[in-house]
C-alpha cells in the first residue's frame, strides 16, 4: 500500500498545547514515564505538563519538528545544550507533586542518566514520539530526518536514550548503535544508550 510522504516542519508556539497531549499519549505506556509517574489515573495529565514545559524551550536550545497534522514531534538539543542550567530547572516545579512519593528516587535516576551522558559535542534526541494511532506509517522516521541531516551537514554525532528495547531496531535502521545499557535505581527500567556517527 502506498502512503503519502510525511511533511515535516518546525514547531510553532501555537502547536505546543496539542503536541504536549500527543507526546503524553505516545509515552503513556513508556517504562520511564511510568517510573516517574506511577499512577495510571494521573500519568497522562502529568506527562502533558512535562512535555508542555519541554516544548516551551523552543528555539533557545532546541530544534523541534512536527508534521502538518501534529502527529508527533522530535525534540533535539543542540550541542552543549542538553543539560539544563539551574535557573531552567525551576520551570519543572509544577511536575514535582506528581513525583513526590518517590522524589528522592526520581532525582537519583535523573542523575544516573546524566552521569552517562557523553561529553563529546553531539546533537541529543531528547524526545521522539508519534501519536499511538498513527504509528508504523513512517512518521517517526520522517520526524528524525531534519535532525539527522543537520548532524550530517555539521559532522556531528547524535545521542539518545531509548526507554524500550523494541525501539532499538528502529533507531538502528537510522544509523544508531547501542553503546551501553543502564538500569535505573530501585529496580527501575533499563535504558539503551545509542550513538550515531555522522555520515
Ligand atoms: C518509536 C516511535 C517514535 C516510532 O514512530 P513511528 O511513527 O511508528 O515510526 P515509523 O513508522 O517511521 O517506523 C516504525 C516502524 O514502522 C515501519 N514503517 C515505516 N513506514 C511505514 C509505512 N509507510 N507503512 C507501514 N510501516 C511503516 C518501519 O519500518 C518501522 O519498523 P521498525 O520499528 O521495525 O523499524 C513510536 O513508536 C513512538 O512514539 N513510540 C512511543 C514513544 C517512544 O518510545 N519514543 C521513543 C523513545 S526513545
Amino acid at each position: 500500500m502506498l502512503t503519502a510522504p510525511v511533511s515535516v516542519r518546525d514547531v510553532r508556539p501555537e502547536d505546543r498545547r496539542a503536541l504536549a497531549a500527543v507526546l503524553a499519549r505516545s509515552f503513556y505506556d513508556d517504562p520511564v514515564t511510568s517510573y516517574f509517574y506511577p499512577r495510571d489515573r494521573t500519568r497522562l495529565r502529568h506527562a502533558r505538563t512535562f512535555f508542555g514545559i519541554r516544548l516551551r524551550q523552543l528555539g533557545r536550545q532546541q530544534q523541534v519538528h512536527t508534521t502538518d497534522d501534529l502527529a508527533g514531534a522530535a525534540l533535539w538539543a543542540l550541542p552543549g545544550r542538553w543539560h539544563e542550567e539551574g535557573h531552567e530547572v525551576i520551570q519543572y516545579l509544577p511536575t514535582i507533586p506528581a513525583m513526590l512519593p518517590r522524589l528522592g528516587m526520581a532525582l537519583r535516576a535523573m542523575r544516573h542518566i546524566e552521569d552517562h551522558h557523553p561529553a563529546e559535542p553531539h546533537l541529543y534526541l531528547s524526545i521522539l514520539g508519534t501519536d499511538p494511532d498513527q504509528q508504523g506509517r513512517g512518521i517517526g522516521s520522517a520526524l528524525l530526518g531534519p535532525g539527522l541531516r543537520l548532524a550530517d551537514e555539521d559532522g556531528l554525532p547524535c545521542y539518545l536514550e531509548s526507554s524500550k528495547e523494541s525501539n532499538v531496531a528502529f533507531y538502528a535502521r537510522h544509523g544508531f548503535t547501542v553503546r551501553e545499557v543502564i538500569t535505573l535505581p530501585n529496580d527501575g527500567p533499563s535504558l539503551w544508550l545509542m550513538w550515531r556517527e555522522p555520515r
